[in-house]
Formats: C-alpha cells, structure tokens, sequence
C-alpha cells in the first residue's frame, strides 16, 4: 500500500539529485511505460528532458497526433518528432522473414534516435521506462533466450553505445503501479490502461512484404476495431485486440459489381501473462458491427474473419 503525493515527491526529489542541472533523452513510443517515465520526468525536471518520438510508419491510426497533444500539448514538454516513414519503408521493401522485418525495424529505429540523440550533445541521461518486470527478465536473459520464440524487438531497447547515464525511475513498479502513477501525473485514463503494442508495430500485422498501402488500410481498420470494442465496454476486458493486414485478395460483391479486394483478420485475446492467451468470445453482434463498418469505410478490403486460435499453439501476433 503507497501514498500516491508522497510516492510522487520522493521520486521526483531522487530524479532532481540524480540528475543535477545535467539534460535527459527519452524515447517517446506511446506505450505506458515510457509516457508514464516521461510525465515523470517532466514533472522532476521540465525543460531539462527532451522527449524524442520516432514515428516509424507502422504507428497506429492518429499515434503520433495524441502523442503530441498530450506531451507537448497539455504537459509542455519539450518533444522532437521524427516522421522516419520513408527511410523505415524503403528498408522494408521486399522483406518478408517476420524476424527480418524486426532486426531491421530495430536497427533503423536504434540509428534514427542515436541521430537525434547526436543532436543533443548536453544531454548525458537516457531515460528508459523500464519497469521492474523488466528488470527480472533481462536477469534471467540467458534462461529465457532458449524459450523465445520471437526476437522481442522493443523500442525503448537502446544500446549502452550512446554513451549515456540511465535514468530508469519505474524500475521498482509492477505495471499496475506504473498505471497509477500514469493516472496521478494527470495521463488520460485511456493512455494508462491501454493494451500492450508491439516495438515493430504493424509491421508485424501486415503479412510479408510491408507497404504503405497496407499500413493505410490496416490503421482504418484496426481503428474501427478498438472503437467498437470500447463502446461495447469489451475492450477492458479484453488483453490484447488488433487487425492484422492479410496481402491476399478475395472476391466480393458491391451494388451491381464484382470486387476483388484484401482480407483483415481480426484478432482479440484474454491472457494474464502472454505467454498462453484464449481468444475473446466476442459477441456476434459486436463482430457483425466491426466487419460491416471495416468492408463499408475502408475501400480496399472487401472481408473481415475473426481469429479462434489459442495460444499455444497460435501466437497472438500473426508474425
Ligand atoms: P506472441 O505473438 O509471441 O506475443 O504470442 C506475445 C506478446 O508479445 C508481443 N510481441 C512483441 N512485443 N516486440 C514487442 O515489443 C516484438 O517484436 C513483439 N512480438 C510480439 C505481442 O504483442 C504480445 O503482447
């Protein structure tokens, strides 16, 4: 049991003696952890840290706009904003190997920040989000690395090479903690308790070859997906809910024409770890409400189906 106000002080009086009149780089991804740290942070120290947000293309729908209205928006901070698209698109071109896709999507995204870090040469802190869940994996890293099935490629994992000092001030929190604090440092309730969003993004929902094409399609989809989960009150109660991009075409019909268009999977899972997951039973009706609206305001996919496979043996993400 913690006292929010005292928890906050205490930890915004450690990040002021730690890190003295010296500047902090933090990446900035939209997730919780690193927009609670950010908060955080700002909080402690202002205009001291500066938030690097890099958009890599494979954001979801209106991302990089909510994250730049809140941080520099509503809290002030001071925030750089990257639009990477193209040089994240132009490597992706023809690469299909799901683990391909993520060692580029990792390498480009460590190469764009260490650039903007490169920028700032008086800052000598980066701020991560780590969070005590965290800590407890990267110790057992040996362990854990036979079990990996897919190279977890997470955007706040930046290499010690920049030369810079960590700031981790959520390393001790479990992530219901983090999510308190995100609420208390006067983050949006929808930010805090958000489901969990890949580093690689979409590009591991779009199938095979990423193309911009299919990352403007998957965005409206998956939009109209997580609005009618929330107002059905099912996205809360659901762990993780997505569409995946499925480059195959089908037939279909619309008034009097034949049409031959993509497919969208949608995909919506309760789990309490990740490491096994049960598909949502959505109702029907809810189902019904996302594939009519999807086929109808997004032109270009003509067929929605819905995931029943389990974790093991499916994984939750497609890639
Ligand atoms: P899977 O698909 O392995 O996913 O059942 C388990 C959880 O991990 C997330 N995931 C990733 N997160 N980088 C990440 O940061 C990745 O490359 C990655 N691949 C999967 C997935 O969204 C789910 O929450």
């Amino acid at each position: 049991d913690w006292n929010m106000p005292d928890y906050i002080a205490e930890a915004v009086q450690r990040i002021r003696e730690q890190v003295g009149d010296e500047e902090v780089i933090l990446g900035l991804s939209g997730g919780v952890d690193s927009s609670v740290a950010a908060a955080l942070i700002h909080r402690a120290i202002g205009d001291q840290l500066t938030c690097v947000f890099v958009d890599h293309g494979l954001l979801r729908l209106n991302e990089g706009r909510m994250v730049m209205e809140m941080f520099a928006g509503r809290l002030h901070a001071k925030v750089v904003h990257v639009d990477a698209t193209e040089q994240f698109m132009g490597h992706l071109k023809g690469v299909t190997d799901p683990e391909q896709k993520r060692k580029i999507i990792g390498r480009e995204f460590v190469e764009v920040f260490q650039a903007e870090a490169a920028k700032l040469p008086r800052a000598k802190w980066l701020a991560q989000g780590t969070i005590y869940p965290d800590v407890i994996e990267s110790g057992g890293a040996k362990n854990k690395k036979a079990h990996t099935i897919k190279s977890h490629h997470n955007v706040g994992g930046l290499p010690e090479t920049l030369g810079l000092k960590l700031l981790e001030p959520l390393r001790e929190l479990f992530k219901d903690e983090v999510r308190e604090l995100g609420v208390a440092l006067g983050l949006p309730h929808d930010m805090v308790y958000r489901h969990p969003f890949p580093g690689p993004g979409l590009g591991v929902r779009i199938l095979g070859e990423v193309k911009q094409e299919y990352a403007d399609l998957l965005r409206r989809a998956d939009a109209i997906f997580i609005d009618e989960l929330r107002a059905a009150d099912w996205y809360d109660k659901t762990s993780q809910a997505f569409a995946v991009f499925l480059p195959v075409k089908s037939v279909g019909v619309m008034g009097d024409g034949r049409t031959y268009e993509y497919v969208v999977a949608l995909r919506a899972v309760q789990t309490q770890d990740f490491m096994t997951a049960h598909w949502a039973e959505l109702p029907h009706s809810l189902l019904g409400k996302v594939s009519n609206r999807i086929i109808n305001e997004v032109r270009g996919i003509n067929r929605v189906v819905y995931d029943i496979s389990g974790k093991p043996p499916a994984t939750i993400e497609w890639e």
